[in-house]
């Protein structure tokens, strides 16, 4: 029997060339590999978004087209929506005795998502526990591998903690523990150069972003601000220009060479630029045609599939941890 793979995305927005690189570039690798399941999370992104569930319920189709533009296969793939499993909301019920508030509130994601997004005086119990309801989408599906951006390691390490615990507690082998599988690139600066990639920053290239759109992004993209003229010697490290030729252009002299002209003054940054959004948009045409060939019909045939699968997996699982609390001998 094959392992099985997990992973999931919150339906905030499309998804992004950080994305890309920090787990879909891996799902789609290892999809004929792993029994692979995909959750959208839209009962984690109701944690900070409660108040706007119609924007959370329009974006699920658009995360479901952007798997399958970037190549992954619905026939093998199952892509689940979170709030149709009520048995992971079960089971991160139980979890939630197995895991102290101190220990949440040290959890480095949850501490920058509460600084990010000025929830300091505000900071729900949902969105506290999230890592806790995570665990439970992980170890329902008993997955070994979650394929994710950096910033999920956290998560994962909660999970194992939560797994060890119950164990501990109620008998082993009923639970599986995951490994994390990080992208090549550890995490994708924004076209400002500031943090990550990501949607509330305004600073994300989209899978779905036309031409045009990418090259805009890239030619106001932020470079060295040191430098002046194209002939003063620029800077490579923490460049973002630079940190995408590395991830997407695929001709490794072509951007050797060009980072030697760069530092010595001998090439404009109009010049790397230019051949950078051709390379994004080189990378991206075959994602936009699989894009053009998914409609909203599709999409739902897709998720009422894949739900189904889901949730067979998932009531498996709770029968053996119920049965490991709470049943009479
Ligand atoms: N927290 C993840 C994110 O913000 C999304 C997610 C939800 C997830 N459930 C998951 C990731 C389970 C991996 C495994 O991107």
């Amino acid at each position: 029997m094959k392992k099985r793979m997990l992973t999931g995305d919150r339906p905030t927005g499309p998804l992004h060339l950080g994305h890309y690189v920090g787990s879909l570039a891996n799902r789609v690798a290892l999809q004929h590999t792993y029994e692979t399941f995909i959750l959208i999370a839209d009962v984690q992104a109701l944690t900070d978004h409660f108040d706007r569930p119609e924007f959370l319920r329009r974006n699920i189709r658009e995360v479901v087209k952007d798997y399958l533009a970037v190549g992954l296969d619905p026939t093998i793939v199952s892509i689940a929506v979170q709030s149709h499993i009520p048995e992971i909301a079960e089971l991160a019920i139980y979890y939630l005795n197995l895991v102290t508030v101190a220990r949440l509130l040290r959890n480095p994601t949850v501490k920058d998502e509460v600084r990010q997004k000025g929830m300091e005086e505000t900071l729900s119990a949902g969105f506290l526990c999230y890592p806790v309801h995570q665990a439970a989408d992980i170890t329902i599906f008993c997955a070994d591998l979650v394929p994710v951006g950096k910033d999920q390691l956290p998560m994962i390490e909660q999970t194992v903690e939560i797994v060890r615990r119950f164990h501990g507690l109620y008998g082993d082998g009923v639970l599986v523990e995951p490994h994390a599988l990080v992208g090549e690139v550890d995490r994708l600066v924004g076209t400002d150069g500031q943090t990550k990639m990501s949607k509330s920053l305004g600073n994300a290239i989209y899978l779905s972003d036309d031409d045009k759109t990418v090259t805009d992004k890239v030619m106001r993209m932020y470079t060295d601000p040191t430098r002046i003229r194209a002939t003063d010697p620029g800077h490579v490290a923490g460049n973002p220009v630079f940190a995408y030729h590395d991830a997407f252009n695929p001709d490794k002299a072509e951007v050797a060479n060009l980072k030697t002209q760069y530092e010595q003054g001998k090439v404009g940054d109009v010049e790397v630029k230019r051949r950078l959004a051709r390379c994004l948009n080189l990378f991206l045409a075959p994602i936009r045609e699989r894009r053009m060939n998914v409609n909203d019909a599709m999409v739902e045939a897709i998720l009422e599939e894949g739900t189904r699968r889901a949730r067979c997996v998932a009531e498996e699982t709770m029968k053996r941890v119920r049965s490991a609390l709470l049943s009479l001998p």
